[in-house]
């Protein structure tokens, strides 16, 4: 049996109030909570060696860069990259997308084409439209289906010799759907293109293999994992990222600079410029050694059990639409006919139960569905069935006080 209780006990924040109801949190797919042993990591960070990290030789620096480049190796092991200096720390996946588009504005032409799906956020749209705006490549989109998975037979015919690069995220913010990944990369290298997974949703619950994907680059925030918010990752093929100019100028990314000409470092560094988020990176591998430890295998086997659990559950409710059907994580992104998904949220809010309402920053899917936003319960592996009777009885609590 899954160990619920005790990992529960990890969590400090589980144990408080929200306007004087046990807290109740299914917003999990914006952030995740934070383990004891990740916020003691913190704590211990700046109570013990808080430094600059490559730039001393005293011994603080040095501590804190050793922790540092350890945290970079626990997440290349945990993504099984062939080389840590594949892996790029940034402040987020925001930030690791921008990087690669920003890129990619000297590298494409006009006439090239960009392929993004239907079920994207908008931080994987807008910086593929300003780079389109840029270079003048042309954006095609992946159509979506009324049951939220993406059309990957129009895809197929969307490639062809101009696309340069396909984006797509691993799995949908909005809606849960694990898209195919692995079918996307094949499809497009066939043609020559790069792909850019999206794994900000996905990382939680799966625990990706980028060699095996033969993933050109993915992208990840340590705040959905367990771990603290403004520090994420973009691994990248060393081929690649060796062809990419560096996103930032500054600090730490350079070999030689003189007024004539400034030489660039080798990678990882090429990308790192200035003052990292150094206790964050070394928290983010605590979070990871956190989850691996219970296993990836395990979390996703007891949370596909909440989501059945909690569909069975909400799908009582008369009026109640779940969008989205098809293989997901878990996410339950759902409405009641004739009431705002705001005005439930914020009952919900009253009696303990958080969850996120709204367009989740992925408009264009609200959009094919013709709704204003929905009401999302997100899963994670330290909520149990017991909540989820909670939230049903808060969301028929809901309706019966706005119908
Ligand atoms: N992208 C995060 C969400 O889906 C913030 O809520």
């Amino acid at each position: 049996m899954f160990p619920v209780d005790k990992i529960r006990a990890d969590f400090p924040i589980l144990q408080r109030s929200v306007n004087g109801k046990p807290l109740v949190y299914f917003d999990n797919a914006a952030t995740s909570q934070t383990p004891q042993i990740v916020i003691d990591a913190i704590v211990d960070y700046y109570s013990n060696y808080n430094a600059n990290i490559h730039r001393g030789v005293h011994t603080l620096s040095q501590e804190a860069t050793d922790k540092y480049e350890e945290a970079r190796i626990k997440i290349q092991k945990h993504f099984n990259a062939k080389k840590s200096h594949e892996i790029i720390f940034t402040s987020g996946t925001t930030h690791g997308i921008n990087m690669i588009a920003s890129g990619f504005s000297a590298l494409l032409n006009k006439g090239d084409e960009v392929i993004v799906s239907a079920l994207e956020h908008h931080s994987n749209i807008v910086p593929w439209q300003m780079l389109c705006e840029k270079t003048g490549a042309v954006l095609k989109v992946i159509p979506m289906d009324e049951d939220g998975s993406l059309r990957i037979d129009i895809y197929h015919e969307l490639l062809n010799s101009k696309t340069k690069i396909v984006f797509c995220n691993h799995v949908s913010n909005a809606l849960g759907t694990i898209n195919p990944i692995e079918e996307i990369i094949h499809a497009a290298h066939k043609f020559g293109a790069v792909v850019l997974v999206d794994g900000a949703q996905a990382t939680p619950h799966i625990k990706p293999d980028v060699q095996e994907l033969d993933v050109d680059f993915y992208v990840a925030s340590a705040h959905k994992i367990c771990g603290p918010t403004g520090v994420g990752l973009l691994y990248g093929k060393q081929k690649l990222l060796e062809q990419l100019p560096p996103y930032q100028g500054g600090g730490e990314m350079i070999d030689t600079v003189t007024f004539e000409k400034t030489t660039y470092a080798g990678l990882p560094h090429k990308f790192e410029a200035g003052t990292p988020n150094i206790c964050g990176g070394i928290a983010f591998g605590v979070a990871l050694d956190y989850m691996n430890a219970i296993g990836f295998d395990t979390i996703a086997d007891y949370e596909n059990e909440l989501l059945q659990y909690g569909t069975q559950e909400l799908s009582k409710i008369d009026g109640l639409k779940i969008y989205g059907t098809v293989s997901k994580t878990a996410v339950i992104s759902f409405n009641i006919e004739g009431i705002h998904p705001y005005d439930i949220g914020a009952i919900l809010d009253k009696l303990g139960v958080a969850v996120r309402t709204g367009h989740h920053c992925a408009q264009p899917i609200m959009d094919f569905y013709n709704i204003p936003g929905t009401v999302r319960a997100s899963f994670s592996f330290y909520n149990t069935k017991e909540e989820i009777d909670v939230l049903v009885n808060a969301v028929t609590k809901a309706k019966m006080m706005l119908s």
